[in-house]
């Protein structure tokens, strides 16, 4: 198995995508039909073999933490409520992880939070969940980009193929497809403003030796000014093969409104208790024609407030 069983989960950003909602609960807390957006990576990881999870949070984040202990008074009003459904619902939970918990004291990036989990990770290799890129997939991606790791044993990031206008939102890898998913890369950077050197962009997965630690203490502040994970990952890339894997499944940037909104929806709809009903009420907005109904609303209104309208491609 090569011993991977360590998974790190930043989570000590701000959330500024998200304002207001974020100003004062953590956007990994913000829930995702019924589950807070934090437990769908964690679920992830648990079901990629992974059991040494640790979280990276900053202050005001103490709810993270809270939502997978155990609450006793809770658990104890349950139980003399005879509410044994919602009881078993909150112990598994709890019970679903033990979590470590790290505190990264400034903003300083992506890269800088990972290196905050350093002594918790150990000599180990292991992997990264940035908790906003939800993926939706068969096979939790993680276990996806596990066989690529268990068998080469080198690092693996997860890759998606982006729009040209997209490309300078992501970090981009250079390098050569080489067919079965796999991509060797050669080069990356983050956030390019020109000349992306692929459409393949990094997508918030990772599976890292400990190696990369004395790269991101060397590392010096990047984009956004923020010491970054892809000038560091840069640096790896020199040392040895190095893999992007373009995983099976949808990603959602679950850390802005749109994406947000958009996970919400598919994961309402595949929701075993919420899922039918959810899909009736859209189908009766959006059934029979309805849909163009509003858009002819909408359209109706711009122009009566005298907005150009809107031009349809
Ligand atoms: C981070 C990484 C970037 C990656 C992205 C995926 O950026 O720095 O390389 O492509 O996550 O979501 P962020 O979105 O945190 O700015």
């Amino acid at each position: 198995m090569n011993g991977l069983r360590t998974c790190v989960f930043p989570c000590a950003g701000f959330g500024t995508r998200f304002f207001p909602a974020t100003k004062v609960i953590p956007k990994e807390m913000l829930p995702l039909v019924d589950k807070p957006i934090l437990q769908y990576g964690i679920e992830e990881a648990r079901g990629s073999g992974m059991d040494k999870l640790i979280i990276v949070t900053s202050q005001g984040k103490d709810s993270i933490i809270d939502h997978f202990d155990r609450s006793s008074s809770l658990e104890r009003s349950l139980r003399e409520r005879e509410k044994f459904d919602l009881l078993s619902e909150v112990e598994a939970v709890s019970s679903m992880v033990d979590l470590i918990a790290v505190r990264q004291k400034d903003a300083l990036g992506l890269g800088h939070a990972v290196l905050t989990a350093r002594d918790a990770v150990g000599n180990d290799p292991f992997a990264v969940v940035l908790p906003d890129d939800v993926i939706l997939s068969d096979e939790p991606c993680l276990a996806q980009m596990r066989r690529v790791f268990e068998e080469t044993g080198r690092p693996v990031v997860a890759l998606m193929e982006v729009a040209p206008e997209e490309t300078s939102r992501y970090g981009i890898v250079a390098g050569e497809m080489k067919g079965n998913r796999r991509f060797k890369v050669s080069d990356m950077v983050e956030k390019p403003k020109t000349d992306p050197p692929s459409s393949y962009a990094i997508i918030g997965r990772y599976i890292l030796p400990p190696e990369i630690f004395p790269l991101l203490e060397k590392t010096q502040r990047g984009a956004g000014g923020e010491i970054q994970l892809t000038d560091a990952l840069r640096q790896l890339v020199q040392s040895g093969d190095f893999y992007g894997y373009v995983f099976e499944g949808r990603r959602y940037d679950a850390g802005e409104k749109l994406g947000y909104l958009k996970a919400t929806v598919d994961y309402a709809l595949r929701h075993p208790a919420l899922g039918k009903e959810f899909a009736a009420y859209l189908q009766g907005l959006f059934g029979n024609g309805k849909a163009i109904d509003r858009e002819a609303a909408a359209d109706s209104g711009r122009a009566a407030r005298s907005e150009k309208p809107r031009q349809r491609v």
